[in-house]
C-alpha cells in the first residue's frame, strides 16, 4: 500500500486536499519519522509559484510549540513539496460536534494555545489572515498547531507597522472592517478570526455567513439578541469574553495583552509569560497573497507591499527545479529529511502515538457492494449529488444550509475484510461538512461496525 516517495521515505495515506493540492503522510521505512507533505502544483495559476514562495518564506521563519514546523521544501517541475511537522491528531474541527461543540474545558486549553500561537506571530510582525479550524490541527498529545501560511503577511517591519487593504481570509471568519474599510489593523482582524474559532468550539456553528449589516444573525449580534443560537448555548462569563473578542470596532476590540485578564482566558494559568519562540527570527518577509481554496477570498488590490528582504534572497534566488532548499546544502536528488536539516521529530517517535484520529470515517459490517450501495442510498435520501470517480471513490455534492458549495470524497478502503468508509472535505465549511457526515452515519446505522478501529495509520 505504501509508495516509495524519496528513498526510504513512504508515502502513506492522504491527509487532506485543497485547491491548492493535497498533504500526505510520508513515513520513513527505518526510522518510522513521519512528516506531513503538502504537495503544491504551481501551474494552475500564474500568481501559485509567488504566493508559494511566499509562503515557504514566512513559514520557514516560525517557530513556536503552537505553529506546526516547517523542515523544508523541494521543488520539482511545477510540483513544490512542503515539509512540515506531522499532527496525527487531526484538525481542529473534527473535535467540534455539529451543534454542540465541545467541552468547555478543552476549548479554553485550545483558545490559549491559538492565542499564544497568534501572540507569537504577531510579536515577529506576522498575521496569519486565514484563521479557522480547519488551519488548525493537533498533534498526539492535543496540542494545538496552526498552519497554513498561505495568506499571511508581514504588518509590522523594523518597529513600523502597517495597514492592510487586502481582502482575503475566509467569509464567516473574517472581521467587519474588511468589508467595510479600504485599510485595518492586522491584528485585530485575527483576533476577530479567533472569537469565532472560540464561537464554533462553544456551540459547534458559525453565527454567520459574514459580518455584514446585510446578515441577520450579525444584526442580530449587534443587537445583543443573545438569547439566540449560537449565543444561548454559551455560558454569561464566556459570552462576556466573545462580546469583546467580537466587537465590530477594531480599536475597541480586545488586544491580546488584554485578554490574559480576562477570567475566563486567565483560568490556570500560572505564569503569564507565552514563549515568544525564535530569537533569531528574521522579520523581512515577503507580502504577496495567494488564490488558493475557493471557499477563501483573494482580491487584487493596489497595495504596495513591502519589498522582501532576506526572505526571497536567502530562499530563492538562483533555485533550480529539483533543487533542495534547507538550512544547510544537501543532495538535491535525495529528499534527506534528517537530523543535519532542519530536525525532524524524533526517530523514538512511537508509531501508536501518531495514530490518525479523523472521525470522519467508520467500518461497516458488509462486503465493498453492499457499502457501496448503503452509501448511495443515504445520499439520495439526503438530496445530494453522488458520483463514482471510481470504484473506490465516490464524490459528493451539494449545497450547505447557507447556499455554500460543499463538496466531499468518500473513499471505500477495503482492510482485514471489512470496508473503510473515509469521508473527506474537498470544498466547503468543515462544519457543515461534519453535520452531513453525522447525517450520512445516522442513516447507516445497521451497517456500520461497532468494533473500535485500532489500526496504526487510523
Ligand atoms: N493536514 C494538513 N496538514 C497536516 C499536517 N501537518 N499533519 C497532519 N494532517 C495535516
Amino acid at each position: 500500500m505504501a509508495v516509495p516517495f524519496v528513498q526510504d521515505w513512504d508515502l502513506v495515506q492522504t491527509l487532506g486536499e485543497g485547491a491548492y493540492g493535497e498533504v500526505r503522510l510520508l513515513v520513513n521505512r527505518q526510522t518510522e519519522e513521519a512528516v506531513a507533505v503538502k504537495v503544491i502544483d504551481t501551474s494552475q495559476a500564474k500568481e501559485c509559484a509567488e504566493n508559494v514562495k511566499k509562503e515557504v518564506c514566512v513559514h520557514k521563519s516560525l517557530s513556536h510549540q503552537n505553529i506546526v514546523r516547517f523542515f523544508g521544501h523541494r521543488k520539482e517541475g511545477s510540483t513544490v513539496y512542503l515539509f512540515l511537522e506531522y499532527c496525527s491528531g487531526g484538525e481542529l474541527f473534527d473535535r467540534i460536534e455539529p451543534d454542540v461543540g465541545m467541552p468547555q474545558k478543552d476549548a479554553h486549553k485550545f483558545f490559549q494555545q491559538l492565542i499564544a500561537a497568534v501572540e507569537y506571530l504577531h510579536s515577529v510582525g506576522i498575521t496569519h489572515r486565514d484563521i479557522k479550524p480547519e488551519n488548525i490541527l493537533l498533534d498526539d498529545k492535543d496540542n494545538l498547531k496552526l498552519t497554513d501560511f498561505g495568506l499571511a503577511t508581514m504588518f509590522r517591519h523594523k518597529g513600523r507597522e502597517r495597514l492592510l487593504t487586502r481582502l482575503c481570509g475566509t467569509l464567516p471568519y473574517v472581521a467587519p472592517e474588511l468589508l467595510s474599510q479600504t485599510e485595518f489593523s492586522a491584528q485585530p482582524a485575527d483576533i476577530w478570526a479567533c472569537g469565532i474559532v472560540l464561537t464554533a468550539m462553544l456551540a459547534g456553528e458559525l453565527p454567520w455567513d459574514q459580518p455584514s449589516e446585510s446578515c441577520q444573525e450579525y444584526l442580530d449580534w449587534l443587537q445583543k439578541k443573545t438569547y439566540l443560537p449560537p449565543w444561548k448555548k454559551i455560558p454569561p462569563m464566556l459570552l462576556g469574553l466573545l462580546s469583546k473578542l467580537l466587537l465590530p470596532n477594531p480599536d475597541r476590540r480586545i488586544t491580546i495583552s488584554d485578554l490574559k485578564n480576562d477570567r475566563w482566558f486567565a483560568q490556570g494559568v500560572k505564569q503569564p509569560p507565552v514563549s515568544t519562540g525564535n530569537k533569531h527570527f528574521r522579520s523581512e518577509v515577503g507580502v504577496l497573497s495567494r488564490a488558493n481554496s475557493d471557499d477563501r477570498m483573494q482580491f487584487s488590490s493596489s497595495q504596495p507591499d513591502l519589498v522582501p528582504g532576506g526572505c526571497e534572497t536567502v530562499s530563492f534566488l538562483g533555485q533550480t527545479d529539483g533543487q533542495v532548499s534547507f538550512s544547510q546544502p544537501t543532495k538535491p536528488e535525495h529528499m534527506l529529511l534528517g537530523s543535519q536539516l532542519m530536525g525532524t521529530p524524533g526517530a523514538s517517535q512511537n508509531p501508536w502515538q501518531r495514530l490518525v484520529r479523523r472521525m470522519t470515517r467508520f467500518f461497516t459490517n458488509v462486503d465493498a457492494d453492499a457499502s457501496f450501495s448503503g452509501l448511495q442510498d443515504a445520499c439520495d435520501g439526503l438530496g445530494l449529488s453522488f458520483k463514482c470517480s471510481c470504484t473506490k471513490q465516490v464524490t459528493v455534492s451539494t449545497l450547505d444550509k447557507r447556499n455554500n458549495k460543499l463538496i466531499f470524497k468518500v473513499h471505500l478502503l477495503e482492510m482485514d475484510q471489512k470496508v473503510l468508509l473515509d469521508f473527506r472535505l474537498s470544498k466547503g465549511d468543515g462544519l457543515e461538512f461534519k453535520r452531513l457526515f453525522v447525517k450520512i452515519k445516522q442513516k447507516l446505522g445497521d451497517i456500520i461496525s461497532t468494533q473500535k478501529i485500532l489500526h496504526p495509520l487510523m
